[in-house]
């Protein structure tokens, strides 16, 4: 892969720089600025060589809609704030951009195109997308390593036509990575939890005869609590996941992996509301499952402690609620315990994990914290990553 870094002939070259803003926005206002803080030395460097930078990203899952609440609009505003130049956000639709459009201003240096997936060509991967896209700069960057499992067009298309580097971040997220996977050590344990259900599903089954448990908490619980006979009431569900999880149970069999779900939950009517205790039989039609109970707790303290390594990706609960972030608190404490006793391992990879340890001041008490959720899964898994097989080609 070609660093970015390397290269030192980059004035007045227009840089089409591919980013992770997926912060999480609640309100108009982000909640989280850890993808946006870690990026900054790469826009600084490009600054500094006088390079012209177009910025691509995402926030969210559009799906191919230009939604209002789901623009790059606050993230402009917060990254103009923090480098202390002006980032103009092009809101124009990009299928009508013509390259001769950008920098006609000549204090214009940082430039941000609105939602990248506001466009179903992105998704897809398109050709012509990717060919469009790329026809507004001279050399393309990608420096979003927690989007590099996807094959998108502004990850992996676009590179078939420019010159093609890794960005600042990336070089030091695939170092660290690397690094960590010759360090692994058995047992490992690794806690899995979160919302975004079908994309870590297949991740599970593929991780499985690698590790010696997988603790499954968060939403994607609900579905084995359901699958095994529970009702869940309105809990946040994946459907039609039943053949999964069998082929998840079977495999965990041959390969002696335990798997674990919660044993008691906490439960609200609503998301803003206050948590009521519930045994797994006890769930009313009328509520939601958002946090994990304390035998729960007490369950994965043990498997935590017999472990050497825990590899842990997604909250066990609804955090954004004070009163169902205890689960995902104690999961921290325990791994912070154990480390410091230098008795395991510890790797947490995911925005909304890196938002909660950020909330309790712990992202410094882990061995690694990565920014990336499904794409640090699927490196740890051994995959190779679309965006940065691009890069290598
Ligand atoms: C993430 O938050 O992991 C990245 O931004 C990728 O988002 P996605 O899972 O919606 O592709």
């Amino acid at each position: 892969m070609r660093s970015i870094k390397n290269e030192t002939n980059l004035q007045d070259k227009k840089i089409l720089l591919r980013l992770d803003l997926n912060v999480p926005i609640v309100n108009g206002k982000i909640s989280d600025t850890t993808r946006i803080d870690k990026i900054l030395p790469t826009l600084k460097f490009l600054n500094k060589q006088k390079a012209k930078i177009i910025i691509l990203s995402h926030v969210g899952r559009p799906r191919g809609k230009a939604l209002k609440e789901l623009s790059l609009k606050p993230i402009c505003e917060n990254l103009e704030e923090q480098l202390g130049l002006n980032v103009k956000l092009i809101t124009q639709n990009i299928n009508e951009i013509k390259n001769k459009n950008f920098f006609d201003n000549f204090d214009e240096k940082i430039l941000m195109l609105e939602n990248i997936r506001f466009y179903a060509e992105e998704e897809t991967n398109d050709n012509k997308f990717a060919e469009h896209l790329a026809s507004f700069g001279d050399i393309y960057v990608n420096d979003a390593f927690s989007c590099s499992h996807r094959s998108h067009a502004s990850i992996v298309e676009i590179s078939k036509f420019l010159p093609s580097f890794s960005g600042l971040q990336i070089d030091l997220e695939i170092d660290a990575l690397t690094k960590i996977t010759s360090e692994i050590t058995k047992p490992i344990s690794c806690i899995i939890g979160g919302s975004k259900i079908s994309t870590k599903i297949d991740i599970i089954k593929n991780l499985l005869p690698k590790l010696d448990n997988i603790i499954i908490v968060g939403a994607m619980a609900n579905n084995f609590i359901e699958y095994f006979g529970h009702n869940i009431g309105k809990s946040v569900k994946e459907k039609n996941c039943n053949k999964i999880i069998e082929e998840i149970i079977s495999l965990s069999k041959k390969e002696k992996c335990e798997i674990s779900y919660p044993e008691d939950v906490l439960v609200s009517k609503d998301l803003n509301g206050s948590f009521k205790k519930r045994k797994l039989n006890e769930v009313l039609n009328d509520e939601m499952i958002l946090d994990i109970g304390p035998k729960t707790i007490d369950k994965i303290t043990n498997i935590i402690n017999s472990s050497k390594t825990i590899l842990w990706n997604g909250p066990a609960g609804y955090f954004e609620n004070p009163n169902f972030a205890n689960g995902s608190i104690e999961i921290a404490k325990i791994i912070i315990k154990n480390n410091k006793l230098n008795k395991i391992f510890s790797v947490v990879g995911g925005g909304d994990t890196v938002s909660l340890l950020k909330s309790i001041k712990a992202v410094d008490d882990f061995n690694f914290v990565s920014t990336a959720g499904g794409a640090f899964l699927e490196y740890l898994e051994g995959k190779k990553l679309p965006g940065i097989t691009a890069l290598n080609q």
